[in-house]
């Protein structure tokens, strides 16, 4: 997959694109990066990319020109998938991520500054929020998203690793408790159900962890998680009231 960055701010993706699992995809020619400057599209002499609201009001809106060069340059008369990262997008979720990830092709645009004008939105096809906060520009919520897809592209993750055996691919659930050598890290011992063998303890330990933690943690994800009497009647017993 090739990803395109527009952004005011190249300079902080490198360390994110070029490091760890993206990296290594990246050397492996499984993702391709690149980062464009808005600026330097900007056509004003000053190469000013935002400017003052119509009708008034606090903070500065990003200019339409700067954006519709960048983004026309970008693609070169190609297509891709057209994403602007905003708070007022539709919020990331593990199913737009793998539907994202089939892409061969996405140009991210990370917004700055109070707004965009408004106009800039015909050239996109995706506004994706990734969460309910606002941050001060779209490069992290960018960072994020490729970061999010990436693990859904074959070969991205290790066969080791993957992207369906965790926190909400986890049957709706979060994920249990991990540990790792040794068994008695400064008198805090492992649970004994781990170090046993009997696989069918594991996994009904495993089980149980992952509903306590959903309850504790998200109980809003008991709703839609599928679960059965036993599952229920476990919850039950801990306090769950449906
Ligand atoms: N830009 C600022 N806040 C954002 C958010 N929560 N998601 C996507 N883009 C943003």
């Amino acid at each position: 997959m090739r990803i395109d960055v527009l952004t005011l701010f190249p300079e902080m993706f490198g360390g994110v694109f070029h490091t760890s699992m993206l990296g290594r995809a990246e050397t492996n020619g499984i993702l391709e990066f690149h980062t464009h400057d808005i600026r330097e599209y900007s056509s004003n002499k000053h190469h000013n990319t935002d400017d003052y609201a119509f009708g008034g009001g606090a903070g500065m809106v990003m200019m339409a020109q700067p954006v519709f060069d960048c983004m026309e340059a970008v693609l070169d008369g190609g297509s891709a998938r057209r994403i602007l990262m905003t708070p007022r997008g539709r919020t990331l979720t593990p199913e737009l991520a793998r539907e994202l990830a089939k892409e061969e092709r996405l140009v991210i645009l990370a917004g700055h500054y109070e707004g965009l004008d408004e106009r800039i939105s015909e050239l996109i096809d995706d506004e994706i929020s990734i969460g309910d906060y606002v941050l001060t520009g779209g490069e992290l919520p960018a960072m994020v998203l490729v970061d999010c897809v990436s693990r859904f592209i074959p070969g991205v993750l290790g066969c080791a690793e993957s992207a369906e055996d965790e926190s909400f691919s986890n049957d709706g659930l979060l994920e249990y408790p991990q540990y790792t050598r040794p068994a008695d890290f400064r008198g805090r011992l492992v649970p004994e159900v781990l170090l046993n063998g009997n696989h069918a303890e594991i996994n009904k330990w495993r089980r149980q962890q992952s509903l306590l933690k959903t309850l504790e943690m998200r109980p809003d994800l008991l709703e839609k998680a599928p679960l059965d009497k036993k599952d229920l009647e476990f919850l039950r017993l801990h306090g769950y009231e449906k």
